[in-house]
């Protein structure tokens, strides 16, 4: 459906997108993992054709999508990363404005508008000003108006609040349409919400795409089977020297994460925690994540 190939895209010095080139199939729910600056609202910027890359090239169903051919995209549809509404609008007005834009109107559109608030449970509110509704509820709100003209591909750039009730909302709203026929490509800083969501990801830092696979298939790349976690601090420090060399060592917020060779026999570790006198409960031996994928590739932490 959708063909990325060799695309580059600089904001003068800074090249945002060096050589990126990705297929997404009609159907996937395809995420784009990576930190902040990865350059990934780039990447959907020129997908929804706001801008135009300096080389390569971008289709849709086999046609150029191009910042001047507007036609090209009318199958698409973007939720941007910024919330994009009108403050003093009410609910339904901004969905209508919306639809306006899409050539919508009449009772179809008062049908879809109906069908629009209620997948968001936000019928109840809608006479009322969008200023005072809260961030997941605008959220909420910017995800169904970028739905109304029923694209076939929804762009959706890191579309979830803070609010757990507001992103559990829209992730339910989105594997809905997704199982009714809807692609959806998604980013997000969240190896959770890839994890979650996505039949698809690539994984993405400083304008490139360092993996792209299923989960299995990406977490298949990691040179380890498992990760045993355990606190950092002094009790745990005299471990450290004796698991040198025996795999690699990763510290994120307080938690050494130990991920051992291929060939390391964990009864080896425990034996050394044994001999140590550290009590097993300090230990958690869980399969990888994305994270541990995401360290190992670049050597950063999505959160950097
Ligand atoms: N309009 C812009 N002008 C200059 N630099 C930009 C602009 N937009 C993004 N950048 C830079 O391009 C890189 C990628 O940014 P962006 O695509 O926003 O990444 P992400 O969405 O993954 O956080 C960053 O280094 C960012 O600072
Ligand atoms: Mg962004």
């Amino acid at each position: 459906m959708l063909l990325i190939q060799d695309v580059i895209k600089r904001y003068g010095p800074i090249t945002a997108l060096d050589g990126v080139s990705l297929e997404v199939k009609p159907g996937e729910f395809f995420g784009l993992l990576g930190p902040n600056g990865a350059g990934k609202s780039t990447l959907m910027s020129l997908v929804a054709g706001l801008r135009s890359p300096d080389a390569g090239r971008l289709t849709l169903n086999g046609r150029p999508l191009s910042a001047t051919d507007p036609a090209a995209r009318a199958g698409l549809g973007l939720v941007p990363q910024s919330i994009a509404l009108y403050e003093e609008l009410s609910a339904e007005q901004n969905l209508r404005t919306f639809g306006a834009l899409y050539g919508l109107r009449g009772a179809d559109l008062r049908a879809r508008i109906d069908e629009a608030l209620a997948a968001v449970q936000l019928t109840d509110r809608r006479r009322d000003q969008v200023k005072t509704f809260s961030g997941g509820m605008q959220r909420r709100l910017n995800l169904v108006a970028a739905l109304l003209h029923r694209p076939q591909l929804l762009l959706c750039d890191e579309p979830t609040g803070i609010d757990p009730q507001s992103r559990n909302a829209i992730f339910e709203l989105l594997e809905a349409r997704v199982r009714a026929g809807l692609t959806v490509i998604y980013s997000t800083h969240y190896m959770e919400e890839a994890t979650r969501l996505c039949s698809r990801i690539g994984i993405i830092d400083h304008g490139k795409i360092h993996a792209l696979g299923t989960l299995d298939e990406l977490l298949m790349r990691l040179p380890f089977e498992e990760e045993i976690r355990f606190p950092a601090g002094p009790d745990t420090a005299p471990l450290l020297a004796r698991l040198a060399g025996q795999g690699e060592l990763t510290t994120l917020d307080g938690t050494h994460r130990f991920h051992p060779r291929a060939d390391y026999r964990l009864s080896a570790f425990f034996t050394q925690t044994e001999s140590l006198g550290l009590p097993a409960r300090l230990f958690t031996s869980q399969r990888p994540t994305l994270e541990a994928l995401f360290l190992h590739l670049t050597g950063r932490t999505l959160r950097e």
